[in-house]
Parts: C-alpha cells; sequence; structure tokens
C-alpha cells in the first residue's frame, strides 16, 4: 500500500507482456517439437486469414534487440512465456538443450539491461506430442507439467525470481475444450471439467515440484472479468452469479480456497465429476503471488446459451475496442477489490491489459498515433492506483502488449502492441502510447494525471 494516496508504491514493476507462440516464430527451429497451436493454424478454416504462427515477429531469431527496444522504452520488467515443446520436443522425456539456451540468452540478455523477467511456462501452446496423448484430458500431465517446470528451475531460478505456472487455465478450456475457437478445438461440456481440473493439479504439481529446486516466487495467472446484471430481475441475479462462477471463482477458488464454486455442478449439470480430497490438496499450494489479466466487464442476463444460461449484452453508449471488448476502468477496480474480500490481500501483478484498436500507418519520421490505447493505458492506471488507495497490494503492471503480435485465432488482424510491427520488414516502431508509457515509468507513475498529449 502507498503511504502517499496517489502515488504508486515503492517497487512498483512497469513492465510489458508477451507469450511465447505470439511473438517467437521459427517454431520448429534447433529441434522444437509442434505445438497444438503449430497444427491448429495449419489447419484449414481455424484462423482468419490462415494466418500461423510460423514468423510472427521473429522474435526467435530478433531478442536482442527486441530488448534493446524494451530497454529503449524504459521497461523494468518483461512477462514472457516459454514454449514447452522446445524444452521436451516431445512433451517429456529428452531435453532439447538449445531450447533451453534460448530462453537463458533471453534472460541473461534481459539481466543485463535491468529489466526483471517474468516467466509464464503455459502459455496455451501445449507440445502436440503431449495432445496426442489427450493432453490436458490426460490426469498424468500434472507429472509430466512438472517435469517440463523442473528443467527450467533448474536452469534458470538464480536468474528468474518470477515464475507463474499457467496463463489464463480459463481461456484454455472454454476456447480450448468447450466452444473449440482454440486449439485444440475441441466442444465437448463432458471434457471442458476435466481439462479445469488437470490444468490445475498440474498448476499445484508444478508449485510443488517448483518448492523443492527454487528459491523466488511463484504464482498462478488468471483472466477476471467483472459481471454486472442487466437488469434488477432475479433471472439476471442468478445469471450473474452463474458467469461470475464459471469464469471468475472457478481458477481462483480451487487454487487458493481449496473447492469449485458450487455453481459449477448447476452449470455443468451430469458432466461435472466429484474430485478426490487428495486432487484438491495438490491443487491448494501457497501462492507468492497472483497475476490478473483485466480487458473489459460484461453486462450480463439470463439466456438459453449453452451451457452456462447466461449471455452478455453490448451497452448502447459504450466504447468498444477492435476484439469488441468494452472500455470500463471501474471494472478493474471493482475486481482488485473483490479479490483482496475475498482471497485476502495476497500480492498481485497485473499481468495484461490493453486494447486493440484500429491503429493508422506509420506516418513519415516513423509515428502512430494511437490516440485511444493511449487513454485506455492512462484509466486503468489511474485505476490501479485507486484500487492501491483502497489497499489492494498490487506489484505491478504489464501492459499486453509490448509488440503487435499474433492474435491466435483472429491472426494478425487485431493490433495490440504499443510498438507496431511492420510484419512484411518486421520494423518496429512504438506508437504515442509506447511514449506516454515510457514517461509514466520514467516518472513512476506521476505523469499518469498529465493530459493526454491530443
Ligand atoms: C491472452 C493473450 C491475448 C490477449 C488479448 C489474453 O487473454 O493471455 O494471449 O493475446 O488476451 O486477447
Amino acid at each position: 500500500m502507498s503511504a502517499n494516496p496517489h502515488v504508486f508504491p515503492e517497487g512498483f514493476l512497469w513492465g510489458a507482456a508477451t507469450a511465447a507462440h505470439q511473438i517467437e516464430g521459427s517454431p520448429l527451429a534447433d529441434g522444437a517439437g509442434p505445438s497444438i497451436w503449430t497444427r491448429f493454424a495449419h489447419t484449414p478454416g481455424m484462423t482468419v486469414n490462415g494466418d500461423t504462427g510460423d514468423v510472427a515477429c521473429d522474435h526467435y531469431n530478433r531478442w536482442k534487440s527486441d530488448v534493446a527496444l524494451m530497454k529503449s522504452l524504459g521497461l523494468k520488467a518483461y512477462r514472457f512465456s516459454t514454449s514447452w515443446s522446445r524444452i521436451l520436443p516431445e512433451g517429456t522425456g529428452r531435453v532439447n538443450q538449445k531450447g533451453v539456451d534460448f530462453y537463458s540468452r533471453l534472460v541473461d540478455e534481459l539481466l543485463a539491461n535491468d529489466i526483471e523477467p517474468l516467466l509464464t511456462l503455459y502459455h496455451w501452446d501445449l507440445p502436440a506430442a503431449l495432445d496426442d496423448r489427450g493432453g490436458w484430458l490426460n490426469r498424468d500431465i500434472a507429472n509430466w507439467f512438472a517435469e517440463y517446470g523442473s528443467v527450467l528451475y533448474r536452469a534458470l531460478d538464480g536468474r528468474v525470481k518470477k515464475w507463474v505456472t499457467l496463463n489464463e487455465p480459463w481461456v484454455v478450456t472454454d476456447g480450448g475444450y468447450l466452444h473449440g475457437a482454440l486449439a485444440p478445438g475441441h466442444r465437448s461440456k463432458y471434457e471442458t471439467p476435466i481439462a479445469t481440473h488437470n490444468l490445475m493439479r498440474a498448476h499445484g504439481a508444478a508449485v510443488q515440484a517448483y518448492r523443492g529446486i527454487g528459491k523466488h516466487e511463484i504464482g498462478l495467472v488468471v483472466n477476471i472479468e467483472p459481471k454486472y446484471p442487466d437488469s434488477d430481475s432475479k433471472d439476471d441475479a442468478a445469471a450473474v452469479k452463474r458467469a461470475h462462477a464459471y469464469m471468475n471463482e472457478q481458477y481462483l477458488d480451487v487454487a487458493l480456497l481449496g473447492h469449485y464454486p458450487p455453481e459449477l455442478k448447476d452449470i455443468f449439470g451430469d458432466a461435472w465429476p466429484e474430485w478426490s480430497a487428495e486432487d484438491y490438496a495438490l491443487i491448494k499450494q501457497k501462492l507468492d503471488f497472483i497475476g490478473i489479466n483485466y480487458y473489459t466487464r460484461s453486462v450480463t442476463k439470463a439466456s438459453d446459451s449453452y451451457p452456462l444460461k447466461a449471455s452478455a449484452v453490448r451497452q448502447p453508449l459504450g466504447t468498444y475496442t477492435e476484439t469488441g471488448w468494452e472500455v470500463f476502468p471501474q471494472g478493474l477496480i471493482d475486481l482488485l477489490v473483490w479479490s483482496k474480500d475475498r482471497y485476502g490481500n495476497i500480492p498481485t501483478y497485473i499481468t495484461e491489459n490493453g486494447a486493440a484498436f484500429f491503429d493508422p500507418a506509420v506516418a513519415e519520421g516513423g509515428r502512430v498515433r494511437d490516440p485511444l490505447r493511449m487513454d485506455y493505458l492512462q484509466k486503468h492506471l489511474k485505476a490501479i492506483r485507486s484500487a492501491i488507495d483502497q489497499g489492494c497490494d498490487i506489484r505491478g503492471y504489464m501492459v499486453w502488449s509490448l509488440l503487435d503480435n499474433l492474435e491466435w485465432s483472429l491472426g494478425y488482424s487485431k493490433r495490440f502492441g504499443i510498438v507496431h510491427v511492420n510484419y512484411g520488414t518486421q520494423e518496429r516502431t512504438p506508437k504515442d502510447s509506447a511514449r506516454w508509457y515510457s514517461k509514466a515509468i520514467a516518472t513512476h507513475g506521476a505523469s499518469v494525471d498529465d493530459p493526454l498529449p491530443y
């Protein structure tokens, strides 16, 4: 908590985030195995324009100049993810040293530039070889994941001090196992709770393994989207409760409180299994921090949607991003206060926050005017400061994203970067929002209150 109101706490970490599959490219280089995303994107019809991660931002070859770019923006931290199938091409067993070396060099370069690495083990790119063995539906995956984590803990824990097990398990299961929009593209109400549970068992096993090897901090990253009722009807109130339990409470409850919210049984009906006490004990490990990814809220009404029976309602006066998400900074305050009250004031990082907006072409002199993104960042940083003033223990902020990148099945059609990427030449151009954010970092947030330069 800050001693002076309206000042970001000392040590508050200012950074930006990316994920392996979204920026690296060269997915099969140097002995790496394929991931489910390589397969998914190469299946006709799965991504916008058939876009794949084969080249992406070519970060696999440009990592050094990308770190120089981070340094030039003044970033103090960089959140990235490692690709499981670069480290273990078959997902388990044989270690591919060249994959480990890639991340080891990246970490060295970050440290040489005084940028703190935050490493996420799983940002959705499951080794295809493990998917062939059932992927998140196979209970053995808890051990496979702990084995993978352990390889990296041993190699990097002296240098990486902040570890994350999973990024957004809700998206992995809702997108990958229930609605099929994301890899591996399944659509099954029966598989979804199993995938959820195995993700969380894997999280628990990876934290447990970390305690035996690592000496620093480990946590879990979830995406939270506060739900507000569309009307004061009883049906809408019940729909909000279901949607909130499904998206917001499901993963943090089981990780921090040791049980799932009761609404899940109603939502999934006969597809919701009973789990053992041993499983719950494995999942509930002490965490050093949580990471919250926040983009938007949802105003929710009762509906016949499958299986949630709740739907989002577009707000007539709302401002919406290019991905159709309402800009609603108050939701971030509400969720941080909710999380503090429900889970105790566990140290929290905002591990992603940002927006895709239409960006004009790079102008002469290398300028990209992105006033809406700047406005978005300003409003959300003010919201964070307000949550800190209300007693929330917020330790840092990572913009999503450092670079325009592969927006999963939306391909390269949506740009979230504070740095523009020309996919033809791979040229990077900091947008106005990057310059604005640099100043916020340099002033430790004091300039966040300045009027925007438009
Ligand atoms: C994910 C990112 C994604 C971003 C914007 C988050 O759900 O972690 O990988 O690009 O949202 O959709």
